[in-house]
């Protein structure tokens, strides 16, 4: 259900992907920004890897995470590709991309996590990028490297959320389901919090703007004033006021 819920939405941000893409420096970007995602989810697998005390899911993992770190490749080298071959005439890369990366392996978290919390996770997060990948695949069409490099790593994806909950399910029969629905909401939690600092910050920085432009002048006015109506030179001191308040004599 929450899944049909992502994929309609992802349907619905189509354009907005489409617009995202469509740009050669974001398309550089965002291939740029995949490559990290993915390189550091292929260590953190490693690190499950070692620390898992089941032994087929040590030789899953191990299999997994060499996927990711492949994947990692493949998107470096398409993007430095793309970016040997720009056009001379830009200048800077514009980083904005208003929607996530594709993958959410970035928020994998290893040490004292169980496996089934893992599994879990990673279900959720292989699923969401194998409808991401999926997509931009379709949107790439003018770009048949890039199309390849995304037709490939979507097979692998979709490979590990298929193995993801199958181990999920041997492991953690009776809570597979309410483990997967945990591991949503706390995707979306995080999703949510990500969002909202954002819109803090950029809230913040509007705040500071008006104030600067609303609080600020009246006191430069009156600061100006002050220093019109101050007489130039030297002025003679009061002879009561010739003490020092601090001196004690
Ligand atoms: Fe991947
Ligand atoms: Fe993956």
């Amino acid at each position: 259900m929450a899944s049909a819920r992502g994929a309609r939405l992802d349907r619905l941000l189509r354009p907005l992907h489409r617009w995202v893409w469509g740009d050669y420096d974001r398309r550089v970007r965002k291939l740029l920004a995949f490559a990290e995602v993915e390189t550091d989810g292929g260590r953190d697998i490693l690190r499950a890897a070692e620390v898992t005390p089941d032994p087929l899911l040590r030789r899953l993992y191990l299999e997994h995470a060499i996927d990711e770190l492949r994947h990692g490749d493949l998107f470096r080298e398409r993007g430095a590709t793309l970016l040997h071959a720009r056009p001379a005439h830009r200048t800077g890369l514009f980083n904005g991309t208003p929607l996530p990366g594709g993958h959410g392996l970035d928020d994998l978290r290893i040490e004292g996590e169980p496996d089934h919390r893992l599994l879990a996770f990673l279900h959720v997060a292989e699923k969401a990028a194998a409808g991401r990948f999926a997509i931009y695949r379709d949107i790439v069409d003018d770009d048949p490297s890039t199309r390849a490099v995304f037709e490939e790593i979507l097979r692998d994806e979709v490979f590990h959320m298929n193995y993801t909950y199958t181990q999920l399910a041997r492991i953690s029969p009776a809570t597979c389901r309410r483990q997967v629905w945990q591991a949503r909401a706390s995707r979306v939690w995080k999703r949510y919090v990500r969002v909202a600092a954002a819109v803090a910050g950029v809230l913040g920085s509007a705040m500071l703007v008006l104030q600067y432009f609303i609080l600020l002048p009246p006191f430069a006015w009156m600061a100006k004033r002050a220093a019109r109506r101050e007489a130039a030179g030297w002025v003679p001191i009061a002879p009561h006021a010739n003490e020092s308040p601090t001196s004690q004599y």
